[in-house]
């Protein structure tokens, strides 16, 4: 490992400041669904790919899931096959009009409840709001009991959208590129994490960090994996996702890389991270 690399890190922190609030699975506040948030405010990283492919995994191994797409940018959306201009409500209406998330959940490889491009004005409809922080965990109380896990999937932002998702979540998933440049936003995620726990969800923490888009013929690939667990531990997922265009082509074709290419081994990651995403909650029950 690179010696340097690893002191040229700085904002990633010491062992002795992490380890508090990561992977502490504690008691479901609500009881019924696992809420969790796939977080990263840096972009193209695979938060939404690996939204929709954990679920289709989750779904696959017998669990009832509902997928909540919290970016304006729709593309979770989209991905399912849905258009999200030409969809009358959102989650837009359930996060500012409090209308029920059951009257905007469509049925895809998983329930989807739906984003679409009004979620942009969300950020300032909520600013003025009472209780601007809880709308998304409110939302959610009706549903819970109908559901194994919920999984959301958060804009490119630690904004009002993104403080919903963590309020309302048990734990956060977070996916990570293999580059060195990717790791040292985790300190600001933390930090924003921090925020959260100490005002208005004590119970939330990083259960995973998901290397993506690995290239192992690359040392620089590998290295940033050595930083990652030299900081993180075993907080970090077993499964690696590799770099391949078949994440890009599902989409197209409206599906998970699942139903796209089940016998892929594009598709096998992920149903390997929904066996670690499994064993954690058995672990904590
Ligand atoms: N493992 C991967 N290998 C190659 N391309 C990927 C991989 N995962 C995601 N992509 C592609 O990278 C782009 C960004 O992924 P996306 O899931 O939209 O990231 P985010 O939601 O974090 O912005 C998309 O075009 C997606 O198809
Ligand atoms: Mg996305």
């Amino acid at each position: 490992m690179n010696a340097h690399l690893a002191t040229s890190t700085p904002t990633l922190g010491s062992h002795q400041r992490l380890p508090k609030g990561l992977r502490v699975l504690e008691g479901r506040a609500h009881g019924g669904a696992r809420i969790l948030a796939l977080a990263n405010q840096k972009g193209g990283v695979a938060k939404t790919t690996s939204t929709v492919n954990l679920a289709a995994a989750l779904v696959e191994e017998g669990r009832r899931v509902l997928v909540c797409d919290l970016d304006p940018q729709s593309n979770l959306t989209m991905s399912q096959g849905f258009d999200p201009e030409r969809l009358e409500r959102s989650m837009y209406d359930v996060l500012v009009h409090k209308l029920p998330i059951e009257e905007i959940i469509q049925h895809a490889e998983f329930d989807l409840a739906v984003a679409s491009i009004e979620l942009a004005g969300a950020e300032l409809a909520l600013a003025s709001m009472i209780g601007r922080e809880r709308a998304l965990e409110k939302a959610l109380l009706t549903v819970r009991r109908d559901y194994d896990y919920v999984l959301i999937d958060t804009p490119p932002s630690l904004g009002l959208i993104t403080i919903n998702a963590l309020t309302a979540s048990d734990g956060i998933i977070v996916p990570v590129q293999c580059e060195y440049l990717s790791l040292r936003g985790l300190a600001q995620l933390e930090a924003t994490l921090h925020m959260i726990r100490e005002n208005l969800n004590p119970r939330v923490a990083i259960v995973g960090i998901l290397p993506t888009m690995f290239d192992g013929r690359l040392v620089h690939a590998r290295e940033a994996i050595e930083i990652l667990e030299e900081n993180f531990g075993n907080v970090v997922f077993k499964t690696r996702i590799r770099k391949t265009v078949r994440y890009a082509e599902a989409p197209v074709q409206g599906q998970s890389v699942l139903r796209y290419d089940p016998m892929g081994t594009a598709a096998q990651a992920y149903r390997e991270l929904a066996k670690e995403v499994l064993a954690l909650d058995e672990a904590t029950g």
